[in-house]
């Protein structure tokens, strides 16, 4: 399907609502029926039809058919924010007794819901160092039913070989989830590679504008049946209407925003690789990453995040730097109009800080929608000052 049919016409029954170019924001928790035959059928299948909107609501409807499409999924669910899909994804395939493989660095929500709140319930996970699907082949046990990755990781942008652990996966009857937010759909197709949920933080490229969160969860008609009608009406975290239209709005001119990011971040890329205080760059587009060759094969673009090492030797000279960064805001998140840096040293007492330690010295940054001249110059200026 053309992107362009499905970000700016799919889903969306003009005639049904006066011609407007915009869809509604239909703000509303419930539905009425005329017979009670009708809502003894509403009651049968929820996913059947509208019923109440912690299910189905029709905003949210438009969303989710271009989101499935834009991803080439059968069906697509979405939700109040990405920890929550990953949440649902990952509850949806366990139980008790289980055991999960998953990538060493994955979002830090998603390393707490495997280390603090499965453990509870008797599901254990390993992991492993995706770069090498060898790692995958040892970790996986009698027990194993599901495999998370994450590809490239937001921090240390290691990237896993999707076909391959896909068809490893699929060989052993263990479902693969992958968190795609990095690449989105746009730029990486993990459905078509043979994964089985493809997973999104639709508060980064997706929404846009820092604006509001959202989580998206891509994959089989069946597996998107088996998690709505559990885990998705169970934990009440949809997206709510005016949310899903913003993300809609979001979805318009995704192409164009990531385009625009993409030129950018190549720009700010070369600015840093050839400074004299840069000791080293993670970016999975540098021709000396390591998994270049990889990343190039199954991503069209690497956009906006990529993390940095600086030579500066003090906690106090990477704060003065960090602070004195205008064009750059210092936050978490990314995805966004506006450009981010964070210092690793921003998660630890400044007291611990080592310069030995090359970690402490590191800093991600995302290039946002700024002229990229202008964040070139804010960096000159705080390495300079
Ligand atoms: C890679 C990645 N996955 C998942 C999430 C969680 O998404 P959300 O903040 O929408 O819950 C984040 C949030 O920063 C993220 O960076």
């Amino acid at each position: 399907m053309d992107i362009s049919y499905i970000l700016n016409e799919l889903g969306e029954d003009r005639e049904n609502y006066f011609n407007a170019i915009a869809p509604p924001i239909i703000q509303t928790s419930n539905f009425a029926f005329d017979t009670v035959d009708d809502l003894r059928k509403a009651f049968k299948d929820e996913m059947g039809g509208y019923l109440y909107s912690r299910g189905l609501n029709p905003t949210v409807e438009i969303l989710r058919l271009k989101l499935a499409a834009l991803d080439g999924a059968e069906d697509c669910l979405v939700f109040n924010n990405g920890a929550a899909a990953t949440y649902a994804a990952v509850v949806a395939n366990v139980k008790s007794g289980d055991h999960i493989v998953s990538v060493e660095h994955p979002y830090s929500w998603t390393k707490h819901l495997f280390d603090q709140i499965l453990p509870r319930f008797g599901i254990t996970t390993s992991y492993v160092d995706g770069r090498y699907i060898e790692n995958f082949e040892r970790a996986i046990l009698p027990n194993t039913t599901l495999i998370y990755l994450e590809s490239p990781t937001s921090w240390y942008f290691e990237l896993q070989d999707l076909k391959a652990v896909a068809e490893l996966a699929r060989a052993e009857g263990i479902v693969t989830v992958i968190d795609n937010s990095y690449c989105t759909p746009l730029y990486q197709r993990p459905i078509e590679l043979g994964i089985d949920i493809a997973m999104q933080t639709a508060t980064k490229y997706i929404g846009g504008h820092s604006d509001t969160l959202g989580g998206v969860l891509c994959g089989s008609a069946e597996m998107m049946r088996k998690i709505f009608l559990s885990e998705y009406l169970c934990i009440g975290s949809g997206i709510q209407p005016f949310n899903a239209w913003l993300l809609l709005r979001g979805l318009r001119t995704l192409p164009a925003r990531l385009d625009r990011i993409n030129r950018s971040t190549v720009k700010v890329f070369a600015f840093l690789k050839d400074h004299p205080m840069v000791e080293g760059l993670i970016y999975p587009f540098d021709p000396s990453f390591s998994q270049y060759a990889l990343a190039r094969q199954q991503m069209t673009q690497a956009p906006g995040l990529l993390s940095f090492y600086t030579t500066m030797e003090t906690a106090e000279q990477i704060e003065q730097f960090c602070n004195n960064l205008k064009a750059f805001k210092m936050a978490v998140s990314w995805g966004g109009h506006e450009s981010l840096i964070i210092p690793k040293l921003s998660s630890m007492p400044r007291d611990l800080f080592d310069p030995t330690m090359k970690d402490h010295r590191m800093m991600r940054i995302y290039v946002g929608l700024e002229e990229p001249e202008y964040l070139i110059n804010s960096l000159e200026q705080a390495f300079t000052s």
